[in-house]
């Protein structure tokens, strides 16, 4: 049977389907909710850039409503400017995963930060994990690191980030190649 699929890119969730956004998000992010916290104290700490949020991608199947992610831009001031996109909060209803429908929404989410002008594509995952889910799109993971500050001031260091080139292959190479952690800002997605 054919099970059409449609992907929209809009600037907030309609309220025909937030409930139900929330509701599988929640699902499939259901260690946030168990987090203890001085955990969850941290995590709001570390991802403090919701004003980066430029659009969410959101799929339909068969006209339900059936994932998305959200997608986030900055300016990155390191050795020279360059815009930074960022794609986090994935998620596809767990029925029916394993159809191809985060691929299509990755396919989706890059065209879009195309559109944006982005030179690079940032994302963090369990990359031993979901790395092969986003390998396809030219992510490679970012093995000497990622850091940026915290809302509080602190800075953090991490090794679950991966890249990929948009616009500039250039600015890819210089960043996948530097030995030093990649400074993505304020804040992470
Ligand atoms: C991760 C997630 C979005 C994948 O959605 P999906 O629609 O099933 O993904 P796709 O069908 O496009 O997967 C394509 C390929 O990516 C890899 N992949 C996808 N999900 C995977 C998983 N959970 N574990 C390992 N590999 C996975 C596989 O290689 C897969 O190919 P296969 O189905 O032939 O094995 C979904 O499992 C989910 O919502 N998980 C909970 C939230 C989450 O972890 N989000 C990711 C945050 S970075």
């Amino acid at each position: 049977m054919d099970h059409p699929l449609r992907i929209d890119i809009t600037t907030s969730i309609p309220p025909s389907i937030h409930a139900e956004y929330q509701t599988i998000k929640d699902l499939s992010y259901v260690w946030l909710k168990s987090m203890t916290a001085a955990d969850r104290k941290k995590h709001s700490d570390q991802f403090c850039s919701q004003k980066d949020l430029i659009s969410h991608v959101l799929a339909y199947r068969n006209q339900l409503f059936a994932g998305a992610c959200m997608l986030f831009s900055r300016k990155v001031f390191g050795d020279r400017p360059l815009l930074l996109g960022g794609i986090g909060g994935l998620f596809v209803k767990k029925e029916w995963q394993h159809q191809g429908i985060a691929t299509a929404i990755i396919k989706k989410a890059i065209d879009q930060l195309i559109k944006e002008g982005c030179d690079l594509a940032y994302l963090c995952t369990d990359v031993d994990h979901l790395g092969s889910l986003y390998e396809p799109f030219g992510f490679t993971p970012l093995k000497q690191g990622h850091t940026y500050l915290g809302k509080s001031g602190n800075r953090y260091t991490e090794y679950d980030g991966m890249l990929a080139p948009v616009k500039s292959r250039r600015l890819f190479r210089q960043i996948i190649d530097n030995p030093i952690p990649f400074d993505i800002g304020l804040g992470n997605w």
